[in-house]
């Protein structure tokens, strides 16, 4: 990535983290309610059309996969849940996403807000440099009101616990970020997002460059981080999608140059056993893709 990217995705995950603590226990919320609706998305850079007419809803406390192959718009999809893509020039977006009930893209609607309540990590993790574990978690969190040190070591504790790290990282708290092992460093990023309370977490292939040992732990994670919040995730893996997610969309591009659609949403057990279209199908069995 270049490094002026890299300055820019940064920043935006320190706005996204630059927020309060709140203690509001989201898992005793019902299971099945939406916690965020799309209706009839377009997206466009430029004039160049890469999604059409995209319509989904993302359950509480429930993990969505965002399968398909490459270039049909998953990420471009997921950046538009936390107006993400408000980074790439020229990039726009036509129609609703609702987060509980209220429109991200309405004209009041401070982005940055948005950011805080709908956290990403990202494909590559993005520690911050020159700052050591502890305060890579507490980063966003410092930027609001003042906590004593014992209320930090708590959310420390805690959030590095269900990003599966706190084991490995207990005893060195203070060593660099940016030391850990790339899998670490990406369970990290995974910390620093949830030490802010989102409602929900996005995560573009947040394991495709880790080894298999960091790709289970971030597995592991999942299962505990759906407890307390929802989470959306793009994954080429299909055995990821099907281990580790409730309901899973799968996104096609019927003829080149055409834009991407949701081609079929459903129960994930449903989409890898029986899913209504042969596309799916097809790519769910690993016929093309
Ligand atoms: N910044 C951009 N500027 C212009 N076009 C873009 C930009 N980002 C993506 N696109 C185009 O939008 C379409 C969808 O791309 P996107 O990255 O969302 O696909 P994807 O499903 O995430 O693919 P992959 O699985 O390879 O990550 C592609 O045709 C791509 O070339
Ligand atoms: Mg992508």
């Amino acid at each position: 990535m270049d490094p002026k990217e890299a300055t820019k995705e940064q920043n935006l995950t320190r706005d996204q983290e630059n927020t309060q603590f709140s203690s509001r226990d989201r898992a005793v919320e019902s299971a099945t309610e939406s916690v965020m609706t799309v209706e009839n998305l377009n997206m466009y850079y430029g004039s160049f059309k890469a999604l059409q007419d995209v319509s989904m809803v993302v359950k509480r406390n429930m993990v969505t996969a965002l399968i398909g192959p490459s270039g049909c718009g998953k990420s471009t999809f997921i950046r538009s849940l936390n107006r993400m893509h408000e980074i790439v020039p020229g990039a726009r977006v036509e129609g609703k996403v609702l987060l509980d009930d209220e429109d991200i893209y309405a004209s009041d609607v401070d982005p940055v807000r948005v950011r805080r309540k709908v956290g990403m990590v990202f494909q590559k993790p993005n520690p911050f440099p020159r700052m050591s574990i502890y305060d890579n978690v507490v980063a966003g969190i410092k930027l609001g009101r003042k906590r004593k040190k014992s209320e930090m070591d708590e959310i420390v504790e805690k959030t590095l616990t269900q990003a599966a790290l706190w084991d490995e990282v207990k005893d060195k708290l203070k060593d660099g970020g940016t030391a850990l092992s790339g899998g670490q460093q990406q369970r990290l990023c995974i910390a620093r997002t949830l030490a802010v309370e989102p409602e929900v977490i996005l995560m573009d292939e947040p394991a495709s460059a880790l080894d298999p040992v960091s790709t289970q732990k971030i597995e592991d994670a999942m299962e505990e981080l759906k407890k307390r919040y929802s989470v959306v995730i793009v994954t080429h893996n299909m055995q990821q999608a099907a281990r580790i997610s409730d309901y899973t969309g799968f996104f096609y591009i019927e003829h080149m140059g055409d834009p991407g659609r949701l081609w079929e949403f459903d129960d994930t057990t449903k989409m890898f056993s029986a899913p209504d279209r042969k596309e799916t199908e097809d790519y769910v069995t690993g016929r093309f893709g």
